[in-house]
């Protein structure tokens, strides 16, 4: 079993860092204490979070709103943005209607382009693309200003669209070049002054803004599946549902070639916790626990890379960061044994 910290040293170049699983289960303390330790190394680290509805205000104790970066005050070279969809979504609608209006333009349609923009607009994956968009951008704009970016994700299906996406827009810019070069080469061959329109295309707009696109698709995509670059680490708690949800993503994320960093068990009851304690109800959720714990290291054993103690409040402040800190980081090897005596 490899540690958190045995995985980070043996991946000294990762650049992207992804939180995932199921809702609630501490996707957010978990990228936020990665953030924070990698500062703490001296990372230049950006926390970003993909989430529509953010956390990371609240966790900080510290006004991170306003969709644009920010440091993390008592932190040095931590800096956080809780990047807003309403923002992300307007900007990328602008992109999709100007391209759909060129696309017309060049093709030589004369209809109003408002019907298939808002045909684009009301796609209900809208929403993801425009922050695969947004996360795009981050991952090849400011990778130059910071060592690390982590990604606190949304929800788990939202976070599998949004990686499935990257599929299928893929798969829809290469058949929209292939269409755009067959046109542009009919132009040419039917020509009588070839050389002028073989200019023209050389020229052409649409052409060169869908090559942009693809180039920085795949670019991203390029970063995306590379394990010495990217890591997506999933959390679970020792519970039936959170477990099933990281089994199916995981499988996913393999399916897309995107490199699994590791799982990270919150929320778990130590053995030092009940020392003492009579509390019936703590008892029973001990015993439930040991048989998904084993659950955990049958079916995901190899890949677990943390055990983090339940608390007795919630994780918010650095005070109590610094605590999950500390805990995600020890060796696993050793409270693997003992949780799983
Ligand atoms: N080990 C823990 N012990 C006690 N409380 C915890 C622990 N881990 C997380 N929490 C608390 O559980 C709640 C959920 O954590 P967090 O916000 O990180 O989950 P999430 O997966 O990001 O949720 P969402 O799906 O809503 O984004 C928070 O109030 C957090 O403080
Ligand atoms: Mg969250």
């Amino acid at each position: 079993m490899q540690s958190l910290s045995e995985y980070l040293q043996a991946h000294p170049d990762l650049r992207f860092i992804f939180t995932g699983g199921k809702g609630g289960v501490g996707k957010t303390v978990s990228a936020a204490v990665l953030a924070y330790q990698y500062a703490q190394q001296g990372k230049r680290t950006l926390l970003a979070s993909l989430n529509p509805v953010h956390s990371l205000s609240s966790l900080f104790g510290q006004d991170l709103t306003g969709g644009s970066v920010k440091p993390v005050q008592g932190v040095n070279n931590l800096f956080a943005i809780e990047v807003s969809t309403e923002d992300a979504v307007e900007k990328y609608r602008q992109n999709v209607g100007q391209r759909i209006r060129e696309f017309l333009k060049y093709a030589d349609i004369p209809v109003d382009p408002k019907a298939f923009i808002d045909i684009a607009m009301t796609n209900p994956a809208f929403e993801e693309s425009a922050m695969f968009d947004k996360m795009s951008d981050m991952m090849l704009m400011q990778s130059g200003e910071y060592d690390r970016i982590v990604f606190d994700t949304a929800a788990v299906a939202n976070a599998v669209r949004l990686i499935g996406l990257s599929k299928i827009y893929g798969l829809w810019l290469g058949r929209l070049i292939e269409s755009r070069k067959e046109a542009l080469s009919l132009r040419v061959q039917l020509s009588f002054r070839k050389e002028k329109v073989a200019q023209e295309v050389a020229r052409d707009p649409m052409m060169a803004d869908l090559m942009a696109m693809n180039e920085r698709f795949i670019e991203v995509k390029k970063l995306l599946v590379d394990p010495e670059v990217t890591a997506f680490f999933f959390v679970t708690l020792p519970l039936s549902l959170p477990i099933s949800v990281v089994k199916r993503f995981i499988e996913m994320v393999k399916g897309y070639d995107i490199p699994v960093g590791g799982v990270i068990v919150n929320e778990v009851i130590t053995p030092q916790a009940l020392q003492g304690a009579a509390d019936e109800y703590l008892l029973n959720k001990f015993k439930e626990q040991g048989a998904y714990l084993r659950i955990i290291d049958q079916d995901l054993g190899p890949l677990v890379r943390a055990y983090v103690p339940l608390y007795p409040r919630e994780v918010v402040g650095l005070e109590s960061l610094r605590q999950v800190a500390e805990d995600m980081f020890r060796p696993v090897e050793a409270l693997a044994g003992e949780l799983l005596a």
